[in-house]
């Protein structure tokens, strides 16, 4: 058996494209459908309960659609939304969250820095999180503002957007941490001048690909995959789709993107 139905995939702007990708190729065969929530951009500094309820809209859109699953491609989202959508929705809902135990297990000096943003970082999600893998390693917390923001405008001027991120990690380069764990899914996109920054001599962990295999895996155990041969398509929508919005995304994806209007 198997399932020509889409999935379904969010985030509050386009950040979680970095784990569309690792689906599109883990999976080829799958039609995805991506909402980016510009509009209530970033989800980062809103109040859990916002976040929520954007989260809420987002899957009953989704649901509408005829998606078979959902990723929230989104560690904010999934903090403040997950156990409320698995409660309410009857599908494989598939969320994220920072690499904690892959980053103490891929540093050798037990020094690891969780990059994400506040509103995943203070969330009890996080905390128990920590509680539960952190151990005798050395932890620091670094929520990175103006990183989303970084991602979303494309600064072409690499001058400013390097002086944005020395900012949050000289310290931690300074404290000798050798790991750090990308916990929020528009970072990977920052990635290049992360390592640069960092000397080339950080262990960077990025989750999107673990999170791809986990959705294949749960689709496959309830015989959901799209096993027919076919090239997967992809569809956008976002609550506040603009030009400049449509060509970043082309350019991040590497082909002409149309983004459609989410409707309110
Ligand atoms: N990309 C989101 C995450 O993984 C959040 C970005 C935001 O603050 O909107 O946490």
């Amino acid at each position: 058996m198997s399932s020509t139905k889409p999935i379904g995939i969010f985030d509050s702007g386009i950040g979680g494209l970095s784990v569309l990708s690792h689906i599109r190729e883990c999976m080829p065969a799958e039609d995805l459908i991506y909402v980016s929530d510009t509009r209530h951009l970033p989800y980062g500094t809103k109040s859990p309960s916002h976040v929520k309820k954007r989260s809420l809209l987002i899957t009953e859109f989704l649901i509408e659609q005829g998606v078979k699953s959902v990723v929230v491609a989104c560690n904010t989202a999934t903090a403040a939304s997950i156990t409320t959508l698995r409660n309410q929705f009857n599908i494989p809902i598939i969320g994220m969250e920072p690499g904690v135990k892959p980053g103490i297990e891929n540093s050798s000096n037990g020094k690891v820095a969780i990059l994400a943003t506040d509103g995943t970082l203070g969330s009890l999600k996080f905390q128990e999180l920590m509680q539960r893998f952190s151990g005798h390693t050395t932890i620091v917390i670094q929520p990175c503002h103006g990183w989303v923001e970084l991602v979303e405008e494309q600064y072409s001027d690499d001058s400013d957007l390097d002086s944005v991120i020395r900012e949050q990690l000289h310290p931690l380069m300074e404290q000798g941490v050798d790991t750090l764990v990308l916990g929020c899914t528009h970072y990977p996109f920052l990635r290049q001048h992360i390592d640069r920054i960092a000397g080339g001599k950080a262990h960077i962990i990025d989750t999107g690909e673990a999170v791809a295999k986990q959705l294949k895996r749960r689709l496959a155990a309830q015989d959901l995959l799209n096993l027919t041969p076919h090239t997967g398509t992809e569809q956008f929508w976002s609550s506040a789709p603009s030009p400049t919005t449509e060509r970043i995304v082309s350019r991040l994806l590497d082909k002409p993107c149309v983004l459609n209007q989410l409707p309110e």
